[in-house]
């Protein structure tokens, strides 16, 4: 019980509390003997064998199986998780919280026999199904708690009929749909936790009816619409948290009248407008009020200095419209422990030192803001979590030395020169420190300086460090050392790290082999990225555990075969090996590790056939499969394609790296590779990016037909099977790939005519049906008509719009013109970096932001541009670059969802990273 009340992130969570005061009641009462009914036994014997129970913690925690503790020759009132009425014997609470019980609950499971049950928990169980209508038949349940348990589908209606809960905890599961108005029967309610579901519709309005609700909490769902105005019937609401949907409008003075109130948590929704507030003396008691990430413009309200209870503040990317903000606002709120003031678009200059009177302060950030950091400053207050990125700070903060609670420190994406001051490495508690992109040239101190130290991540990317690499502490699990200029062997020191889960030395001047010591901690390195260094060698498989999530070496000089022992690693979800040399058949042992999303094999000297007769590749979740230029030769039977789930079907592919850890995002940890155009650098990070789906075969010396299974990947967003030798026709099924996007079939020898069908496919942004044997008008249709004429170019028998011959008898005007023109705009390379979903380790954080909201904000026709449906890219990152060429940038470019099929070329640059060159 408590293990399970103290993973949940709420603060106040009532049910947990309910529950054990129940327990302890009833604990001490069914010591009286033998009171279980034997009709009570049965069923929950029977209960038992309705589930498989299995499973492990993946940290390696005892298990606790309660119901294989269960003997049926003992009182079963005794049994874990029981407890009876001690009158009559009768079971009122049944908790098997965290238990491995593994299967659907069915509607006619022995659980509802159990009548009397006034406390049901089955937390934290893998029950995937629906939740069925009999629940209502435990009529007397006050207590519900059913939160991770994999449930899909409605809220039952009849849920109403629970008329006696005071309690109801569903969160942590995939419901959908709207409330049921039934739920307007729970008179009794207190604390409603929804969160965490796909629940959509607009503000339920039956919890207006329920007026004993002290708690609701909806956030993380699919909620949208406004608030309703007069929310003054949740006359005893204390706790309120709507984080995380798409309500919009503004936010109904009624709310923050209700005298009870003490948390708010409205952050990351689409409100806006000013923020308006009736009586302030009745909002003394607001201890919290999260609302950070939305669409509130304007100064900054100056009530909020009378807010004297407030503890946490969150107004990130509250948007002041670059007017000047008066941070003397904040310095009455003296109770203040958290504060995040991070991109409020101020152009003021702020002193650090004003902060030094709120000296309760335990997290700071800072971030966007122009700040001056005094040398001589001194901070009181025990800071634990430090964000100051982007801040424009020239030199190493000095008072950072007599922080000394420092736990969490970024001052990423400055202007910090030299080295980092030895200081730094004898905070006691210091254990995340991001120092990317910076100037940073070197490490003050002995070489062992970093190793007095226990920090657990480092990134240090994006700087312009040299040798000698740092000796790095035991404790070490993150190491981002990508893009610096460190150079020879990769140091064998690394070796050593035996907790290390990620290293990323991409992008520096590493040469040699890549070391053969890894097998040392080879069971618990998860992601290593090398990219883009000059490389040599073979690629020893000792280096490789089966821990192992991600790997690319990307961009070297590595030969010889892809390693066999990668077969061991069942989790791999990232391999891309491009750009090497490395000679090789296709390796169809892939097709074991079923965790594969991106393979990429681009560029090498890979050769031979790409099918077997033996069996059919199946990669279920495969979604990038990129194996252009290398030799691949043969024919593709038709069903190729055909167990390639994950671009035919919508899946959820779950991004199983954690995105937080130990409580706190990491922030900024991977750097993607930073490519401008007119000064503008972006990056698209979410983990909507799961999206992305392309096929790209070009560059290889494949025949025959294209596979008709190709017209299975409904999903596919990208093909591209160019300049190959490719025979045959077009098939008209084609027009089923609906969401495509790009789609190119240049340089290969079908004939026949180009499908009318495809008019259809009304995403396909951009084709390519050059240098074929094609013949016949080109078929009708907004997109097509819309290409160049290059992209029919060299079909000989080819005619009608765009080109210039017309059916029938046409002229011979060449394309020439156009084609020069086509060239010139390859030259200016719109690059957009943009993050695939994919994203090792650990990733992304408060930090961030919607910047998504705050870019339909800005653009002046915001209406027009249609950005990336709620998930798919919900968060841009805004990189170095100034807040408004990043925004005029993101207007220009009219980012759409067709934006990843319009750009000419697509390649992954890193795991989570990709380019896309020439979108516009
Ligand atoms: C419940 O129904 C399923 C079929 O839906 C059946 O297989 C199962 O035996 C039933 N269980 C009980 C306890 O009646
Ligand atoms: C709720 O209970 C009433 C009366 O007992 C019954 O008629 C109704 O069908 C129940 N509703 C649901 C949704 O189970
Ligand atoms: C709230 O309750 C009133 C009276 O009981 C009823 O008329 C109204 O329809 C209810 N509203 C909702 C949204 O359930
Ligand atoms: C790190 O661990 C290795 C192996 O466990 C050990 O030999 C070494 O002394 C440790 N280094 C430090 C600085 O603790
Ligand atoms: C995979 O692991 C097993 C057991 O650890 C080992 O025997 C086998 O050689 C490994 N396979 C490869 C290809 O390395
Ligand atoms: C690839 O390896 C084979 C022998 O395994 C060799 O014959 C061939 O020349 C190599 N190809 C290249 C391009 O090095
Ligand atoms: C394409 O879709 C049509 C209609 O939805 C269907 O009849 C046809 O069989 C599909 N073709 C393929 C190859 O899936």
């Amino acid at each position: 019980m408590m293990h399970s009340c103290s993973q949940r992130r709420r603060m106040i969570r009532s049910l947990c509390l309910i529950f054990s005061i129940y327990n302890s009641v009833l604990v001490f009462a069914s010591h009286a003997k033998h009171l279980c009914r034997p009709d009570q036994k049965e069923a929950l014997w029977e209960f038992k064998s309705e589930f498989y129970v299995h499973g492990f913690h993946s940290d390696g925690t005892p298990v606790d199986k309660k119901t294989e503790r269960w003997k049926n020759n003992i009182d079963c009132c005794s049994w874990d998780g029981i407890s009876c009425d001690p009158k009559t014997g009768k079971v009122v609470e049944l908790d098997l919280t965290d238990s491995f019980l593994n299967g659907p609950l069915r509607s006619n499971s022995s659980l509802f026999r159990l009548q009397h049950l006034h406390i049901l928990n089955l937390g934290s169980n893998n029950l995937s199904g629906i939740l069925p209508d009999s629940i209502s038949n435990l009529k007397y349940l006050r207590g519900l708690s059913l939160s991770g348990c994999s449930f899909y589908g409605q809220i039952p209606s009849s849920l109403g009929n629970l008329s006696f809960l005071t309690n109801l905890d569903l969160s942590h599961n995939d419901f959908v749909g709207e409330l049921p108005d039934s739920m307007g029967n729970l008179k009794q309610l207190t604390d409603l936790g929804l969160d965490h579901n796909k629940i959509s519709g607009d503000f339920p309005h039956v919890l207006l009816n329920m007026s004993e609700l002290t708690q609701i909490d909806i956030g993380s769902n699919q909620f949208e619409g406004m608030l309703p105005a007069n929310m003054s019937s949740l006359s005893k609401l204390v706790y309120f948290d709507i984080n995380e949907n798409s309500f919009y409008g503004s936010i109904p003075p009624s709310l923050f009248m209700i005298p009870s109130l003490i948390q708010l948590y409205m952050g990351r929704n689409s409100f806006s407008g000013p923020l308006e507030i009736g009586n302030i003396s009745s909002l003394s008691t607001l201890g919290f009020l999260a609302l950070g990430e939305n669409n509130f413009n304007g100064p900054i309200p100056r009530f909020i200095s009378k807010l004297v209870g407030l503890w946490y503040l969150d107004l990130a990317l509250w948007n002041t419209e670059k007017g000047k903000v008066d941070f003397s606002i904040f310095l009455h709120l003296k109770s203040l422990t958290f504060l995040d003031l991070s991109y409020i678009n101020t152009r003021s200059r702020v002193d650090l030192s004003l902060f030094s009177d709120l000296m309760s302060l335990g997290y700071l950030d800072l971030s966007g803001i122009n700040l001056k950091v005094s040398p001589t400053l001194h901070l009181l207050s025990p800071i634990e979590i430090l964000t100051l990125s982007s801040c424009n700070i020239a030199e190493f903060p000095k008072f950072l030395e007599m922080q000394t609670s420092l736990s969490y420190l970024d001052i990423s994406a400055n202007q910090i020169k030299g080295q980092v001051p030895k200081w730094l490495w004898r905070l006691p508690l210091l254990r995340y420190v991001n120092i990317s992109q910076n100037s940073f040239t070197g490490f003050e101190g002995s070489a062992g300086i970093i190793q007095r130290s226990e920090i657990l991540l480092l990134d240090i990317s994006s700087n312009t460090f040299q040798d000698p690499f740092p000796l790095l502490p035991n404790s070490t699990k993150f190491f981002l050392g990508s893009n610096n200029q460190f150079s020879g062997k990769i140091p064998k020191t690394i070796c050593k790290l035996v907790s290390l889960d990620t290293l990323v030395l991409s992008d520096n001047n590493f040469s040699g082999s890549i070391p053969r010591c890894f097998e040392n901690f080879s069971t618990k390195l998860s992601v290593m990225h090398l990219r883009n260094n000059s490389l040599s060698g073979t690629f020893p498989e000792e280096s490789i555990g089966d821990h192992l999530k991600s790997l690319d070496l990307g961009g070297n000089r590595l030969s010889g075969v892809l390693p066999k022992s990668l077969i061991n690693c069942t989790r791999l979800e990232f391999l891309n090996v491009e750009n090497n040399m490395i000679n090789d058949t296709f390796p169809f042992w892939l097709r074991l590790l079923t965790n594969l999303q991106v393979l990429v094999l681009r560029s090498n000297e890979f050769h031979g056939p790409i099918s077997s007769p033996g069996f059919s590749l199946s990669f279920p979740k495969l979604r990038i499969f990129d194996i252009s230029k290398n030799r691949f030769t043969g024919v593709l039977p038709s069903y190729y394609f055909a167990g390639w789930t994950a671009m035919s079907l919508v899946i959820d592919i779950v991004d199983i790296m954690p995105s937080r850890f130990e409580g706190r995002d990491s922030g900024n940890l991977y750097n993607s590779v930073s490519m401008t155009a007119k000064g503008l650098v972006m990056e698209l990070v979410g983990s909507g990016f799961t999206i992305y789906k392309t096929i790209d075969v070009s560059g290889n010396k494949l025949q025959g037909d294209i596979p008709e299974s190709i017209s299975l990947l409904k999903e596919l967003i990208v093909l591209n099977m160019s300049n190959n030798a490719f025979t045959g026709h077009i098939s008209p099924s084609l027009e089923n790939l609906t969401n495509l996007q790009s789609l190119d079939l240049s340089q290969n020898r079908l004939s026949g005519e180009i499908p009318p069908e495809l008019g259809k496919l009304t995403f396909l942004a951009r084709m390519n049906f050059s240098y074929n044997m094609l013949e016949g008008p080109i078929p009708q249709g907004t997109q097509i008509q819309s290409q160049s004429s290059s992209s029919f170019a060299d079909n000989p028998m080819l005619c009608g719009v765009p080109l210039q011959e017309t059916c029938g008898r046409g002229d011979d005007a060449t394309t020439q013109e156009q084609e020069d023109e086509d060239g010139e705009k390859d030259q200016v390379l719109s690059w957009i970096a943009a993050a695939i979903g994919y994203v090792p380790g650990v990733f992304c954080g408060v930090v961030i932001g919607h910047i998504l909201s705050s870019y339909k904000r800005d653009c002046p026709n915001s209406k027009d541009v249609k950005p990336w449906s709620s998930d798919p890219l919900s968060v841009l990152r805004r990189r170095r670059s100034d807040t408004a060429e990043f925004m005029e940038g993101l207007c220009d470019m009219n980012l759409r969802e067709e934006t990843l099929g319009q750009a000419s070329s697509v390649r992954v640059v890193s795991p989570h990273v990709l380019l896309l060159r020439d979108v516009m």
